[in-house]
């Protein structure tokens, strides 16, 4: 299957100043480059998977150790092993992703399930701060350290499902 898409429009005059800027973008010789290229979409699509499966593969194990799975290794160590592996996979996952969003700013900005996924990506980095920085955790209640890491379980494979739905649902 192509993957490539072909740009959809947004116009008319209640179009906000970011939504323009954004629009703008899509624009761009790099947003072309993106559209056009035979290989460039794939391979930024194959990046952001691979940005996926870092941040996913460490939160996981992670947040799973926080709700109490396994006595050891002690969960700040965990934290301090796998923190940088998710760090490295949202950057990568976010770097990406606005790539991909250059191929059709239009159709992304008249689709709410991607406003949806990137509220989701905000409150699950909201709660990998909570959660992740090592100092913090020990002086979370266990109440909080549950609840932040029962969020962060739900947040990202949501976030998952709503990336992987976003093919299917037109704007
Ligand atoms: C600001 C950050 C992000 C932006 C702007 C973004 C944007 C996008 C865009 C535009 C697509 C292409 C959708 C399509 O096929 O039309 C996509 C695909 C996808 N995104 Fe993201 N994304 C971001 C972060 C993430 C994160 C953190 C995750 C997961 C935890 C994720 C999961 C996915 C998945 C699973 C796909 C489908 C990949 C495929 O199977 O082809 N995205 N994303």
């Amino acid at each position: 299957m192509d993957r490539r898409r072909a740009p959809r429009a947004l116009s008319g005059p209640h179009l906000t100043l970011v939504e323009a800027l954004l629009l703008g973008l899509g624009e761009t010789a790099l947003a072309e480059w993106v559209r056009l290229s035979r290989w460039g979409y794939a391979a930024i699509n194959t990046l952001h998977v691979l940005g996926i499966a870092l941040l996913v593969g460490a939160i996981l194990p992670m947040d799973l150790r926080l709700l109490g799975c396994r006595r050891s290794p002690a969960r700040a160590d965990v934290v301090r092993l796998l923190r940088p592996w998710a760090m490295t996979g949202l950057a990568l996952a976010v770097i990406t992703g606005a790539l991909l969003f250059l191929a059709d700013p239009a159709g992304y900005l008249a689709t709410p399930l991607f406003f949806f996924k990137l509220g989701l990506i905000a409150l699950g980095i909201v709660s990998a701060l909570v959660v992740t920085l090592t100092a913090v955790i020990e002086g979370l209640s266990r109440g909080q350290r549950l609840a932040a890491a029962g969020l962060s379980l739900l947040v990202w494979p949501s976030v998952l499902v709503a990336g992987r739905m976003l093919a299917y649902v037109g704007g």
